[in-house]
């Protein structure tokens, strides 16, 4: 049998995370897909830093896109992060050259994912981005075949586990804001741009990307309402606990008589309910459904384990030949959201 062949942009975090799990597990892989996993080749913006795992068997290519246009390569998997620059275009270069993409790239198909989606079908290929929601949950996956049968009624969910947190240490440790803002920085939880974060338009790309898929619509990151957690205060943890609350940056998707709602916004929740209950740096994700009723799934959303797990998924699904369209539907499909006049709580 045919070895799939990878090439990989960007040995940051989750780029090493993939590379180890494929030098770490290379039988379990052959046996669950019935092929190899072979990586060929590799790309990153600095070729001489200490990555903590052998590179050596790999060609090396500076430029990302070349490593995208390789015809030794059956699957690009785009780990460089960025809505723009050499994610994209790299990307844009691997469907052009008839490659199937793999990425972790949230902000990159939020905002591109239309576009890119019906770029891919026009080559007969795929983009896969379970990595890109929530982390190692699969719930892409979930969604486009566990509860394939259903009509999704709700998804919401805490998904940035940096604002989760924050949330939880000022309800348990009685810190303020400003200073768990700066214990992230210095733990290295903070996206590069922090605002990402705690401005809540990190999460807001994971669920714009989620309703789509559970709705059937293109990804429409404009029409969410979007408020972070900069400004909660101490004294409103303490007053949401009194009440029998807890405040979670919570993202919410649900199709009314009136449009698309998608908020991602504070929100009080029960203490009591598993989002209530959820600490630290993890993530919820819940999805109702007119059969299945409520499936909540729950765990780590950032990492380098957990995030090249969902990478490996999507790999592995190419491997075995599934090549489930990028938003679980033809693009072409997919309406145009008709978002709802929001300002509700
Ligand atoms: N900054 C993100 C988080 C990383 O804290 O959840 C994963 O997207």
């Amino acid at each position: 049998t045919q070895a799939l062949r990878l090439g990989i942009a960007g040995l940051g975090t989750v780029g090493v995370g993939v590379v180890k799990i494929i030098r770490r597990h290379a039988d379990l892989l052959q046996a669950r897909t019935g092929r190899p996993v072979e990586i060929v080749a590799v790309s990153a913006r600095d070729a001489n830093k200490d990555r903590d795992v052998n590179l050596s068997d790999y060609v090396w290519e500076t430029d990302p896109v070349a490593l995208a246009k390789r015809d030794d390569i059956d699957v690009f998997v785009e780990l460089i992060g960025g809505e723009n620059g050499p994610a994209k275009a790299s990307v844009e270069a691997a469907l052009a050259t008839g490659k199937d993409v793999v990425t972790a790239n949230k902000a990159l198909l939020a905002i591109h994912g239309q576009e890119l989606a019906e770029m891919a079908e026009a080559a007969g290929r795929v983009i896969r981005f379970e990595a890109a929601v929530a982390g190692g949950i699969p719930v892409i996956k979930s969604l486009t075949e566990g509860l394939a049968g259903n009509e999704i009624t709700r998804v919401m969910g805490v998904m940035n586990g940096t604002c989760n947190y924050i949330l939880t240490r000022m309800q348990s440790q009685e810190l303020g804001y400003n200073a768990l803002f700066e214990e992230c920085a210095q733990l290295g939880y903070l996206e590069a741009d922090p605002n990402l974060d705690v401005g809540g338009i990190d999460a807001a790309h994971k669920l714009a990307l989620l309703s789509s898929i559970a709705f059937g619509t293109k990804p429409n990151f404009n029409g969410i309402q979007i408020e972070g957690i900069q400004h909660i205060s101490l004294d409103d943890i303490h007053q949401a606990a009194d009440m029998g609350y807890r405040i979670k940056l919570l993202g919410v998707a649900q199709r009314s008589a009136r449009g698309l709602e998608q908020r991602m916004q504070p929100c009080l929740v029960p203490s009591s309910s598993p989002l209530g209950q959820l600490e630290g740096g993890t993530n919820m994700v819940v999805i109702e459904g007119d059969a299945v009723e409520q499936v909540v799934l729950r765990g780590p959303g950032a990492g380098e384990g957990p995030t090249a797990s969902a990478v490996m998924g999507d790999v592995c699904d190419l491997a075995r030949g599934l090549q489930i369209p990028t938003f679980g539907r033809p693009a072409a499909s997919l309406q145009d959201a008709k978002p709802a006049v929001t300002g509700l709580p």
